[in-house]
């Protein structure tokens, strides 16, 4: 996503796959989002439907979706994959993380040239 407001990055060390979601934000909720993974089967799966889950929430809800919620949404993974689910909400996480520390920063600038300007 070329015109992302956020993005957050989170790989697994233990089998070596990485994924990026990307967000577009729109009166605090997430319009659009999309993703890059480089993994295993379960983790293009879990990336999905954590895409899926997210689009349309706010950004508090998004945050409050859980691997469980993922796992349960695809009714169930093998037990061997169901750590991939992990890679989806963290990375979700990390993209709403980036975005609300952006704002902060774009917050406290306006508020800084108030006081300069
Ligand atoms: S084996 Fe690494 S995320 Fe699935």
């Amino acid at each position: 996503m070329p015109d992302a407001d956020a993005e957050g990055t989170v790989g697994d060390p233990s089998c070596g796959d990485c994924l990026v979601m990307y967000l577009k934000v729109e009166d605090n909720k997430i319009s659009d989002i999309s993703y890059l993974v480089f993994g295993c089967c379960g983790a293009i799966a879990t990336s999905s439907m954590t895409s899926v889950l997210a689009k349309g929430k706010t950004l508090d809800e998004a945050l409050k979706i859980s691997d469980d919620d993922v796992v349960e949404a695809l009714d169930g993974l093998p037990e061997s994959k169901i750590h991939c689910s992990l890679l989806g909400v963290g990375a979700l996480r990390a993209a709403i993380l980036n975005y609300q520390e952006k704002q902060r920063i774009e917050t406290g600038a306006s508020h800084e040239n108030s006081h300069t300007g």
